[in-house]
C-alpha cells in the first residue's frame, strides 16, 4: 500500500498553548482513515496544518512522496486535498446550487470568466452540481437558501461542494457532529461508497465511536497534541492509554471490562 497523507513530528503553539507537539499521521491510499482524541487534543489544528489555514512551527506534512508544508490553501486545495470544516463554511444568503456552483468556479480558476460562463460550460457545472447534490440526497433543496438547511443537510452540502473538485483526499471535520441519526447513516454510506466505487481517500475526524469504529480501517488517537496510538479498530478499543485517557475512573470493576470510550465529555458521546 502507498501511504497518500503523512505528517511528521509536527508541532504548532498558540501563545502559551502547545496545540500540537509532534502529532504523526500516515493515510494509506485508498483508506477511510479516522483522527479520534478528547476536545482540545489538536484534531482540528492538525487538519488546518495538513490543509495550509496554519504554518507549523516544525514538522512536515507530505501528499503522495511532495513537501506541501506550509503551501498556502487554495494550493492544497489543487493538489488534491480537499476539506470540510468542523462548522460548516457554506454561504447561507447563497441557495444551495449557487454553492455548488462557487466550488466549481474556486476549481477551475478560469482565465476567461465568459469561457465559463458559456453556455455549453454553464450546463456541464449545473449538471455536475445536481448529479453531487442527487449523490447527497438533497437535489430537492437546489434552490432553497443554503442558510435555511438543517444543520444535517448543510454537512451533506459541505460534502458535496467538497466533491465538486473530486480531491484525491478528503478530509472531514466531525461530519457526523449534531447530525440527527438517519443523516449520519446516510453520510457514513456515502463515504463508504465513495471510498468502494472510486476510490476515494479519507481522514476524518468525529467523536461519534460507533461511526468512527464502523468506518475506519485505521485510527489515530491524539492526545495533548501528540499522537498516542495508530491501528485498527479492534486495537485502538483495547488500547490502555486510550482507555485511560478517555475513561479514567469508568472502567467498569465487575468484570474488569471497559465501556465503550466516550470521547467527547460534553455530548457524552
Ligand atoms: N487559532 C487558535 N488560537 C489559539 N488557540 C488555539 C487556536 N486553535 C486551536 N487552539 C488551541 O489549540 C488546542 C487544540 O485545539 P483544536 O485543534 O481545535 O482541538 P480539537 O479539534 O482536537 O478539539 C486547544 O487548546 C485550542 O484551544
Ligand atoms: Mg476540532
Amino acid at each position: 500500500m502507498t501511504t497518500l497523507l503523512r505528517t511528521e513530528g509536527i508541532t504548532k503553539a498558540y501563545g502559551g498553548v502547545q496545540a500540537l507537539n509532534g502529532a504523526e499521521i500516515a493515510v494509506e491510499e485508498g483508506t477511510i482513515a479516522g483522527l479520534i482524541g478528547p476536545n482540545g487534543s489538536g484534531k482540528t489544528t492538525l487538519f488546518n496544518v495538513i490543509t495550509g489555514y496554519e504554518r507549523p512551527d516544525a514538522g512536515e506534512v507530505w501528499f503522495a512522496d511532495r513537501p506541501i508544508t506550509g503551501l498556502a490553501p487554495d494550493k492544497v486545495f489543487a493538489a488534491g486535498i480537499g476539506r470540510t470544516f468542523q462548522l460548516t463554511r457554506i454561504f447561507p444568503r447563497l441557495t444551495v446550487i449557487e454553492n455548488m456552483l462557487i466550488a466549481a468556479q474556486a476549481k477551475d480558476r478560469p482565465r476567461n470568466m465568459l469561457a465559463w460562463f458559456g453556455r455549453d460550460a454553464w450546463t456541464h457545472h449545473r449538471r455536475h452540481a445536481m448529479e453531487l447534490l442527487a449523490f447527497v440526497g438533497i437535489e430537492r433543496h437546489a434552490n432553497v437558501l443554503a442558510g435555511s438547511l438543517s444543520y444535517g443537510q448543510r454537512k451533506l452540502l459541505e460534502l458535496a461542494y467538497v466533491l465538486v473538485a473530486d480531491p484525491a483526499v478528503i478530509l472531514l471535520d466531525e461530519p457526523a457532529g449534531g447530525v440527527n441519526p438517519t443523516l449520519i447513516n446516510m453520510i457514513a454510506d456515502r463515504i463508504r461508497q465513495l471510498n468502494a466505487e472510486q476510490g476515494k481517500t479519507f481522514l476524518l475526524v468525529e467523536h461519534n465511536m460507533e461511526f468512527v469504529m464502523g468506518l475506519c480501517a485505521t485510527i489515530t488517537v491524539l492526545e495533548s497534541g501528540a499522537t498516542v496510538v495508530s491501528g485498527a479498530p479492534d486495537i485502538i478499543r483495547s488500547d490502555k492509554r486510550v482507555l485511560d485517557a478517555y475513561l479514567g475512573a469508568d472502567l467498569d470493576e465487575d468484570d474488569g471490562t471497559a465501556a465503550e470510550p466516550v470521547l467527547n465529555k460534553e455530548t457524552g458521546r
